[in-house]
């Protein structure tokens, strides 16, 4: 029986008075959803408004049918996002900060369990949340200026975004404990060296571009099947080697009854370009 890989709840945000249009971006255009962060005087911090809209719109992003990849980026030439927004930390204690840091993990683990890749544009600073938004993408870009890091120790509390689990996982844990213990920021090229990013461009121009080419790449690759890959890929964080090769073996087996399989085996066999229908 095929084992799914669930979906993080879903959270009503449209209740939510102090949602604001503005603060987050959102354009759908050749089969790619953009997500921008739009916060430039603030780094793009991310406060309660962001935080909701992003679910709301990444949830808008898996919804859609004509949406094949989502890429999270910021807006200016400044940051991706420069962690949770600080002013909100102000008065707050335990149980007051509780319900915002839930959101901002839930919205992670939607990132990444939902069926659509995810690439980060990280054109800036990508500090504490913007960091671990990053890694809840499948696939992260920079730009020659951007800095990441989980600068949290430095106000006296750690990362909650799923910072202290992600991190160690793709970069492991003796360079993770380094990042998280000292709050220091690395350049995109110490990031690239340690697995942190995927590729480093030379200019936020040339990371827009290399980021749109991959995404259209991506966005016509057969979706059921990019989506299986996915959810295997995920798995091997979660489930032991003999759990996830089970999985492995029954998610490739459904490929077979695919049409895109069908597609994808013809257009080898007669040399020519597939065209995937995504079902
Ligand atoms: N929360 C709220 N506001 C933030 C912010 C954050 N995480 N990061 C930046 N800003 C705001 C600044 O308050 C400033 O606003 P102002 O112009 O109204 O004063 C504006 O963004 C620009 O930041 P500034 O510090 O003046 O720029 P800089 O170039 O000197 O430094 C950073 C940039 C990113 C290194 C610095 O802003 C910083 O360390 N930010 C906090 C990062 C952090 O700790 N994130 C984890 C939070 S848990």
């Amino acid at each position: 029986m095929l084992i799914t890989y669930p979906l993080a709840k879903r959270v009503e945000v449209k209740e939510d008075k102090s949602v604001s249009d503005e603060d987050v971006l959102y354009e759908a255009k050749d089969g790619v959803a953009t997500i921008t962060i739009n916060r430039p005087d603030k780094y793009n911090a991310l406060n309660t408004s962001v935080v909701l809209k992003l679910r709301e719109l990444f949830e808008k992003a898996e919804d859609d049918p004509n949406v094949r990849v989502v890429v999270l980026t910021g807006a200016g030439e400044k940051a991706f996002a420069a962690g949770a927004d600080i002013s909100e930390f102000k008065g707050k204690d335990s149980k007051t900060i509780r319900p915002r840091v839930e959101r901002g993990q839930e919205l992670t683990k939607f990132i990444e369990s939902m069926s659509k890749p995810s690439i980060a544009a990280v054109n800036g600073f990508a500090l504490g949340g913007g960091c671990e938004f990053a890694m809840a993408c499948d696939i992260r870009y920079a730009s020659a200026n951007a800095k990441l890091g989980q600068p949290e120790i430095n106000l006296g509390v750690i990362p909650g975004y799923g910072g202290t689990v992600r991190l160690a996982r793709l970069v492991g844990l003796g360079r993770a404990k380094e990042l998280v213990y000292t709050g220091d920021h690395i350049t995109a090229e110490e990031a690239h060296r340690i697995g942190l990013v995927n590729r480093v461009f030379d200019s936020i121009d040339a990371l827009r571009e290399g980021t749109m080419e991959l995404a259209k790449k991506l966005a016509l690759k057969p979706g059921v099947a990019l989506k299986l890959a996915k959810q295997s890929l995920n798995n091997s964080w979660q489930m032991g080697l003999e759990e996830n090769l089970g999985f492995e073996l029954d998610v490739f087996t459904q490929t077979f009854d695919t049409e895109d399989k069908v597609e994808g085996v013809d257009a080898f066999l007669t040399k020519r370009e597939a065209e995937f229908k995504h079902k």
